[in-house]
């Protein structure tokens, strides 16, 4: 049986006060939006389509970077939920199965809720997720007995006794593609909102003999995103969650409440990660790799056995091998750093390859920006790179090859050389005692006056 998802995120969002779209905010990391998209991808829809509006080109942008085969589509005017789920209806004509609706500003909901949905539609033409709220506040409110929902009545247009009803509409609907076109076809905007309700297909559903039930979740699966306070309440409950996830998976945290993920963070079991960790987008720890105290990782890779910091910092394009030593005050960026490799005090290497074994000094730096482009830098294997050397890039050491204490490197280093590019030091015996004496009398007789 095939499936349609379809994700609305064409609303302003007008009370995130914010020029950014709703959706864009970042939430573990990743937009909003993105959160949907691929909790949706977990039940394997054929066919993907979100609903932009407000910020549309950004919005456009970020949703194909994430999934090239997920279909855009406009809704110029917000005129209600209904409205903006038929804005689909082109590019889903002739889908077969079902289609579900969720939202973009509502991260939370799980694919396995998303099952019991699609499960449930084999009692039920048309399926939504209801849930008991703990302050109904201005949710749809469903009208249902047991499983059988009546009719779906929005907060504006309620009485005070369907007020008083505390199970809520979560937003997400399901019904068989076709049919759920042909409801939203009848959905008129004679309400308190002057708007077409996507709610609305319940009540018609059933007026025409078909049958409506209703699925239920926990409340903070629903939990949808309005404001910058509910932003941070949302963030707060996803490290929550990833924090616990991370201590079931067998990876050690000392500090778990210090420690934040991103919502594609995968750390291996039996990692150890210490106090004060960042984990911003795109990171892998295998097992058994120990990041310590205040590092701040992203878009990077760390294998087995490797330890990283304290206060290290591995930027997008970092991949440690097996048994790398990043240690404090250093900085690695699209790097390659090979097995058993060591960067261990206050370097920065990007844009470079080292090769096994290698040990940079301290004070390391690869010099690959020359204000316009950036270059390569190649360390060989088993090379030694004494404190404080500039690599000035585009340049290679060869393997085995030694470069001197404070050398300025801008010529290549053939394999087992010695480079050195310093000035030369020149001694003067008796001098620097003879220079502080001569100084120590001048303050003396100055103080005198
Ligand atoms: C909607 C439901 C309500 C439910 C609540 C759950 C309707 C009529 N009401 O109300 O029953 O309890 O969600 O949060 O469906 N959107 C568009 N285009 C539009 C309108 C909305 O893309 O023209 C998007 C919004 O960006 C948002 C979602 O649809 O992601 C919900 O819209 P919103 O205006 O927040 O609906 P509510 O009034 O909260
Ligand atoms: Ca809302």
């Amino acid at each position: 049986m095939s499936l349609s998802v379809i994700i609305l995120a064409a609303g302003q969002g007008s009370r995130m006060l914010s020029d950014l779209p709703k959706v864009l905010h970042p939430l573990g990391g990743v937009p909003l939006v993105l959160h949907a998209m691929r909790t949706a991808r977990e039940i394997d829809p054929e066919r993907m389509v979100i609903v932009v509006g407000h910020g549309a080109e950004a919005v456009a942008a970020v949703v194909r970077a994430e999934d090239e085969f997920a279909t855009v589509v406009t809704q110029t005017e917000q005129l209600g939920t209904a409205h903006a789920v038929d804005q689909a209806r082109a590019v889903l004509d002739g889908a077969s199965g079902d289609a579900i609706v969720l939202y973009g500003d509502t991260p939370f909901i799980e694919a396995r809720t998303l099952d019991a949905m699609l499960a449930a539609r084999l009692r039920h033409d048309v399926v939504v997720l209801g849930f008991n709220a703990a302050d109904p506040g201005r949710y749809g409110r469903l009208i249902a007995k047991d499983e059988d929902l009546e009719r779906i009545v929005e907060f504006k247009d309620a009485t005070e006794a369907e007020r008083a009803i505390t199970l809520c509409n979560s937003g997400v609907i399901c019904a068989d593609r076709a049919r759920l076109f042909d409801l939203i076809a009848q959905v008129g905007q004679e309400n308190a909102a002057g708007e077409y309700y996507l709610t609305d297909i319940v009540a018609l559903a059933r007026a025409q003999g078909l049958s409506a039930g209703v699925v239920r979740c926990a409340e903070a699966e629903t939990l949808g995103i309005n404001t910058r306070s509910e932003l941070a309440q949302a963030e707060a409950r996803f490290q929550a969650r990833r924090r616990v996830e991370a201590l079931e998976n067998g990876v050690t945290l000392s500090a778990p409440e210090t420690v934040y993920f991103a919502q594609d963070t995968y750390i291996g079991r039996d990692a150890v990660v210490d106090q004060f960790v960042v984990f911003g987008p795109g990171v892998t720890v295998e097992s058994g790799a120990h990041i310590r105290a205040f590092s701040h990782l992203e878009g990077c890779h760390v294998s087995r056995g490797a330890v990283v910091g304290p206060y290290a910092r591995l930027r997008p394009g970092a991949e440690l091998a097996e048994d790398v030593r990043i240690g404090n005050f250093v900085e690695i960026k699209n790097a390659q750093i090979d097995e058993g490799a060591k960067v261990n005090h206050l370097s920065y290497v990007g844009d470079a390859t080292v090769g096994a074994r290698a040990n940079l000094g301290a004070g390391t730096v690869t010099c690959n920006y020359d204000g316009v482009f950036k270059h390569h830098t190649e360390i060989g294997e088993g090379a030694f790179i004494g404190s404080s050397t500039m690599l000035v890039a585009p340049v290679k050491v060869g393997a085995q090859a030694l470069t001197g204490s404070g050398s300025v490197i801008t010529q290549d280093v053939p394999e087992g050389a010695l480079a050195l590019g310093r000035g030369k030091q020149e001694t003067k015996p008796g001098l620097g005692k003879r220079l502080m004496d001569r100084l120590r009398a001048a303050k003396a007789a100055k103080a005198k006056g």
